[in-house]
């Protein structure tokens, strides 16, 4: 029986306040006053000019594609160590997905190999701070630029992580954040699209309503609203932008409590790491990490499998992350190999991530240490 979960989602106790509140007000439905109040959090925090509230990041990296105008038999350049949400948005749009390979030091998409993969077809470059550590951005924006091509952040685990001081999400065209219950903020199921090139901004909303112009029917721009473009359905209830305000108001005792677990971890497990040929988490210097996530690089496949069974045995959840994209159903659809990303595929098979939420327990912590250093590779 597992006793310590892999993620417990974590409430601050104002939730329920806001949720009370919202059910009283007239307005359930998308855009309500607590979807505004997350926008503004957003933008004031990250000093962004605009913030959209999604039903996932899935939803937002739709809109970004959308946005981007990417097409048919465009090509995308994306890391193949993600999770498909990303290439399937491109892929929606009949368009292929360019898979780049990872740094071995910080699982990022690999800025060294991205030009080579550009060709007249590629429309964008969506790239993934991994556990809320920046990619080497002035590297892949200053690419970008030479090719006349979007970036596109995709900021799932890195909200409130820097690169060279810069807030994530603030640096690319677009920029996309989850709201899943695995992450550091979360309404259960959210997401929201940061938009930091303003000339997207009337689109984006017309994406977001049904391909219709009601947002600026509800600011009374206009007095009747239609259907002007192709869209979606992207927004949130308010119930769930109620959740999320209160949230996105303890930013800072969320954040603290998780940089305490992460470096708990990282100065417990040090010495462990290190006579068991483990590798733990890099952080470059130029980076803030956002302590999204804690995981460990084990010698093996066969390694890391054993101290996941040792784990459970002991009633402990450790997970493997994401499996190469490009060696997927879908990624071998696009004429993909093995070996065609050798970093990701070594990598993929050797990672493995402790249980680590905002509401663990010094003692459930020090559980899972214990349990740790008690494995021998
Ligand atoms: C890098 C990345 N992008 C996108 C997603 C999808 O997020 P969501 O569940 O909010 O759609 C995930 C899921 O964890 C993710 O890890």
């Amino acid at each position: 029986m597992i006793r310590i979960p892999f993620n417990r989602p974590f409430a601050t106790g104002k939730e329920i306040d806001y949720i009370r509140a919202a059910i009283a007000t007239p307005k359930l439905s998308g855009d309500g006053p607590y979807t505004a109040q997350c926008h503004g959090l957003l933008e004031q925090s990250l000093g962004i000019q605009k913030a959209l509230l999604t039903t996932s990041c899935t939803h937002a990296l739709e809109m970004a594609a959308l946005l981007l105008e990417i097409e048919p038999e465009d090509e995308v350049i994306v890391p193949s160590f993600t999770f498909p949400s990303a290439a399937n948005a491109f892929a929606l749009r009949r368009a292929k997905p360019v898979f780049v390979d990872i740094r071995a030091d910080t699982l990022n998409i690999d800025e060294s190999q991205i030009e080579q993969r550009i060709t007249e077809r590629t429309k964008a470059i969506f790239v993934v701070h991994y556990a809320g550590v920046g990619c080497e951005m002035d590297t892949i924006l200053a690419i970008a630029r030479r090719h006349g091509i979007g970036v596109v952040e995709d900021n799932a685990h890195g909200l409130y992580g820097r690169y060279r001081g810069r807030y994530l999400g603030a640096l690319g065209r677009l920029a996309t954040l989850s709201f899943h219950e695995t992450k550091n903020f979360t309404c259960g199921e959210g997401g929201a699209l940061l938009i930091n090139d303003a000339q997207f901004n009337e689109r984006a909303e017309i994406l977001r309503e049904k391909g219709t112009d009601r947002s600026r029917f509800f600011r009374g721009e206009v007095d009747k609203y239609t259907w002007v473009d192709i869209g979606s359905s992207y927004l949130p209830s308010d119930l769930l932008a109620a959740f999320l305000r209160a949230q996105l108001e303890h930013r800072d005792q969320i954040q603290s409590r998780r940089r305490q677990i992460w470096e708990a971890y990282a100065r417990e497990l040090a010495s462990w790491a290190k006579t068991n040929g483990v590798r733990l988490p890099i952080v470059p210097p130029e980076c803030e990490q956002s302590y999204h996530m804690f995981y460990a690089i084990m010698p093996s496949l066969e390694s890391r499998q054993a101290l996941i069974s040792h784990l459970a045995g002991l009633g402990i959840l450790a997970v493997f992350h994401y499996l190469p994209l490009h060696l997927s159903p879908m990624g071998l659809r696009f004429g993909e190999r093995q070996g065609d990303c050798i970093v990701t595929e070594n990598l993929s098979d050797r990672l493995l991530r402790l249980p680590f939420f905002t509401g663990m327990s010094t003692s459930e912590q020090s559980q899972v240490i214990d349990a740790v250093r008690a494995f021998r590779c």
